[in-house]
């Protein structure tokens, strides 16, 4: 298949092209859109054959399930059986944004969709682009992130085509995202409501609108813990670079002697590469050194993590050492994809 690959400014949208983009969805075909956490590859959410095809693209398994993306809250009617008050109260305080919400699912949605699940989750992005291209695509696009299944989520429209090309029909790049970190999924279709999958809307930002919330307890265990995850997603390993990753934790001073050490004793031939803070890059020497941003900026840090696990990957590196980077209000959900793509290797020092 050929895939088209368009440039698109978010702030000054291409009429011509997103109406294209949405006939390609109402036409059973994949487009991949930006928003403002890592792009999305998109299909028509109320036609079960999109979502198979959304599967095969991303070689992901078909019982985990995809997020419907909505550009107006009066979508929620259809694809909902009920709309509890803390949806709207979420929803008046955080969408547009990084945020997805569980429901029961109405029958409108087709269990390909939801990987099975009698529950639907839903997300109104805050990009013009994503707003503009789910309107023309008639208004409910399933879209998992653009990534190969197990590959880090593209954050850059270079990255879905490394990704995509010649699977999908087209691509908008609507450059980096803002966020860069898969959104904040909260389930509130029971009594307490719960984070299954940490994001930029922290667990106090969710308190602050309804009061008690709590973490999947399955998402802050280890991996020794076999309680299943309440998003299937997160029980597989994810976001991982080729390399063999390992956090290396404890006092910044100790970490990066730690990883001076090792960089020295290892074999001639093996590829290294260090992810590091602006703070302690200079510290080190190795094949691939990236610099992820300050610890005095979580946002930045947020935002460039999945592109170097990327450049890893392009610079041929076998074995990475990371810092830790538990800073800030998204300190948790940066270590919570870091230490998924370490597959839980940390060291503390
Ligand atoms: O920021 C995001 O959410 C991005 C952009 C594209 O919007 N999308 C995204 O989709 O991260 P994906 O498919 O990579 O991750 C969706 C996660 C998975 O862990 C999945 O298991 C979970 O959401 N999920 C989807 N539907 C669910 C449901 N009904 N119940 C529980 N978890 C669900
Ligand atoms: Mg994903």
């Amino acid at each position: 298949m050929n895939t088209e690959y368009v440039v698109i400014d978010n702030d000054y949208i291409d009429k011509e092209a997103i109406d294209r983009a949405g006939k390609i969805i109402k036409e059973g075909g994949l487009v991949a859109f930006p928003t403002e956490t890592v792009y999305g590859l998109g299909g028509d959410a109320l036609n079960p054959s999109a979502s198979a095809k959304i599967y095969a693209a991303k070689g992901r398994p078909s019982d985990n399930p995809l997020i419907v993306h909505i550009e107006d809250i009066s979508a929620l009617e259809k694809i909902t059986k009920e709309i509890p008050e803390a949806a709207y109260k979420l929803a008046e305080k955080y969408w547009p944004g990084p945020l997805t919400m569980i429901f029961n699912k109405s029958d409108a949605v087709p269990y390909e969709t939801t990987g099975g699940l009698d529950t639907v989750a839903v997300r109104m992005p805050s990009n013009k682009t994503a707003l503009a291209f789910i309107k023309a695509a008639g208004g409910y696009i399933a879209a998992p992130s653009a990534n190969i299944s197990g590959r880090p989520s593209p954050t850059k429209g270079s990255h879905v085509l490394e990704d995509m090309n010649g699977r999908i029909e087209m691509i908008l790049d609507g450059g980096e995202c803002d966020i860069g970190l898969e959104s904040t999924i909260v389930d509130i279709t029971e009594g307490m409501p719960m984070i299954l999958r940490p994001g930029y809307i922290s667990i106090e930002m969710v308190r602050e609108v309804l009061g008690k919330t709590e973490y999947d307890p399955a998402i802050i265990s280890d991996v020794s813990s076999n309680r299943a995850p309440k998003a299937p997603g997160m029980k597989y390993k994810h976001y991982a670079p080729k390399g063999d990753l390992t956090i290396v934790s404890g006092d910044k001073e100790k970490v990066v002697e730690y990883i001076k050490n090792r960089i020295s004793e290892e074999k001639t031939g093996v590829k290294i590469g260090i992810l590091a803070s602006s703070e302690t890059i200079r510290w080190y020497n190795a094949d691939k050194v990236i610099d992820i941003g300050s610890l005095s900026d979580e946002d930045e840090v947020a935002r460039h993590l999945y592109g170097a696990l990327r450049d890893f990957d392009e610079a041929g590196i076998d074995i990475i050492y990371s810092e830790e980077f538990d800073i800030g209000r998204i300190g948790q959900a940066i270590m919570n994809r870091l230490i998924k793509a370490a597959g839980h290797k940390i060291i503390e020092v």
